[in-house]
């Protein structure tokens, strides 16, 4: 494990990350990795669990609160942060009832037993563009986001597209290259690819899909009021007016959960040069990923 500082052009330190197995992880979440991959390999799931992974800023939130209200039957929010296998102590994560969990890990990096298990895995992706401006002001609000409050989008961006954003998946590319090969090596394995733009075109569709994958048999009625709640107003009211305690370690913001911001697709437009649009389609364009980007 290496210590990394991100400097921007002026030498300045704007970050702290920790190089492990080759991927950069936040500092900040960091701690002991060898260790905690240990506990983690040691951990045992139940064959009905479930993980919702993605790269941060996709929707991660949006889909765990529709999978968790799928799976207990209900509609009503949860008041929980979903427990990310990340950042969650294994002691903590032993004790989630529903069994409901979120990653932002790549597959090698998954809990041996969850993978063995072969538990069911959702992946939420959406248009990079978003992603980079979603992640811009999210880390502008929270404490390890101290160093580059008065960072440019511009210095931002430059440090998304050349993997230098500290994530436990690594750069957007490398998260979606990664999980794409696993499903291409396991073609057998219980995973579904959501894409956030078909999901917010089409949020009912979605709950409905979602129940059928999680092989639930959920009514239509639970189906119709789960879309309704998760709409981004909705959500986004409930979860500013109930802040989990927990949010005190990641930012100083009391009074708004900073996770939900404006919950739309295609607000790049007003931040990406044209440019900066171009070199994101290059690199997905080279990356021939088997997935279908919607640049909104
Ligand atoms: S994290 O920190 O990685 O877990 O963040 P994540 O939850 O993946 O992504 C946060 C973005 O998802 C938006 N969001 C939603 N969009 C549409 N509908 C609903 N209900 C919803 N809930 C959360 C959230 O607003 C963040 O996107 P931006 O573009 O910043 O608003």
């Amino acid at each position: 494990m290496n210590q990394k500082e991100i400097k921007d052009s002026s030498g300045k330190v704007i970050l702290r990350a920790v190089e492990y197995d080759g991927i950069l992880f936040p500092a900040e979440i960091a701690g002991n990795l060898e260790e905690k991959f240990r506990q983690l390999n040691n951990m045992t799931f139940r064959d009905s669990d479930v993980c919702v992974v993605s790269f941060p800023k996709s929707g991660t939130h949006w889909c765990y609160e529709i999978v968790a209200m799928l799976r207990n039957n209900t509609s009503e929010f949860q008041i929980v942060v979903p427990p990310l296998l990340d950042l969650f102590p294994v002691e903590k994560l032993k004790q989630v009832p529903d069994g409901v969990y979120v990653s932002h890990f790549i597959p090698r990096h998954m809990p041996k037993d969850f993978l063995e298990r072969r538990c069911k895995i959702i992946h939420i992706y959406r248009n990079p563009k978003d992603v980079v401006v979603s992640m811009f002001h999210f880390l502008k609000k929270t404490k390890m986001g101290e160093m580059l409050k008065d960072m440019e989008f511009d210095v931002f961006f430059e440090m998304f597209i050349t993997g230098n954003v500290p994530s436990s998946g690594g750069s957007w590319m490398n998260f979606i290259k990664e999980w794409m090969d696993f499903t291409n090596k396991n073609t057998s394995y219980p995973f579904m690819n959501i894409c956030y733009e078909d999901m917010k075109r089409d949020l009912k569709g979605h709950v409905r899909k979602i129940s059928n994958f999680l092989e639930l048999e959920s009514s239509e009625e639970l189906i119709d009021e789960i879309a309704t709640k998760c709409e981004f107003k909705t959500m986004s009211e409930f979860k500013n007016s109930h802040v989990p305690e927990f949010m005190s370690n990641l930012t100083n913001i009391k009074d708004k959960h900073i996770m939900y911001r404006k919950g739309e697709a295609g607000d790049w437009k007003n931040w990406l040069k044209v440019a900066q649009s171009e070199a994101v389609d290059s690199e997905v364009e080279v990356a021939n990923i088997p997935l279908d980007i919607k640049y909104t």
